[in-house]
């Protein structure tokens, strides 16, 4: 028997917006995104709530979330952006139960890349939003749940602390823009990537010329990530 084609709901969860859409199998979205502000506090339950709000009406065949922390088996185990409970929190399982239809949960920063990226080489991705997210593939193959925002990145402070969405408006552009120009340099000294590609909503804010090995992907990359998640 033919094997029906499955829709996917890809949602992604972040510190002030949950997003969702549906996609085919090739990844074509087959809806407009919808958004609703992230309830605050965002604990689990009223964020779980929203995300069956959101997508009413939508009809899918299994689900991919992006969510702004480390992620195990569906299990979420850091929520920085988010709130501490949702430490443990099986997030997938909820999910899963809640809408009816298989779940997979990934990080945020893992989902965007595998939306993103061209399978080949060292490719590494950041993310600047409310948090500052990072994930790292080789020929394709992803690194899990690779924290680089929690690591120190100069002056005594991590990354996040440097380029987040809190330092962005606290310190102003010019100021956000030499750090992130300075964070580039170092990464790659690090990493000595083939790419690097940077994500998320504060892109629209960088204001100097970019390295030739180093592309702004659009916020969509986010939400196409989710068919990845499916893949065998
Ligand atoms: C979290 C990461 C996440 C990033 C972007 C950070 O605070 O620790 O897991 O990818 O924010 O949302």
């Amino acid at each position: 028997m033919d094997r029906q084609p499955q829709r996917t709901l890809s949602i992604d969860i972040g510190g002030s917006g949950i997003k969702g859409m549906v996609l085919d199998e090739t990844g074509t979205p087959l809806n407009e995104r919808v958004r609703v502000a992230t309830p605050q506090p965002a604990t689990p339950a009223p964020v779980i709530a929203a995300i069956v709000e959101l997508v009413k009406g939508l009809e899918f065949d299994r689900v991919s979330v992006g969510f702004p922390g480390v992620v195990r088996l569906g299990i979420t185990e850091t929520a920085v952006n988010l709130h501490p409970d949702w430490v443990g929190f099986d997030l997938a399982g909820t999910l899963t139960q809640q809408l009816g239809k298989p779940t997979r949960v990934c990080n945020d920063a893992d989902m965007q890349g595998l939306g993103a990226i061209a399978g080949r080489g060292v490719e590494l991705v950041i993310t600047l939003g409310t948090g500052f997210g990072s994930a790292l593939f080789l020929d394709g193959r992803l690194v899990p749940n690779l924290e680089m925002g929690h690591h120190e990145f100069r002056k005594g402070e991590t990354y996040e602390e440097q380029l987040g969405r809190v330092a962005l408006d606290l310190q102003g552009k010019k100021k956000w823009n030499q750090r992130l120009e300075k964070a580039i340099a170092s990464l790659q000294h690090l990493f000595n990537y083939d790419c690097l590609y940077i994500g998320g909503g504060n892109t629209d804010r960088i204001t100097f010329e970019l390295p030739a090995n180093v592309k702004i992907v659009p916020n969509i990359s986010g939400i196409l990530g989710g068919i990845a998640l499916w893949r065998d």
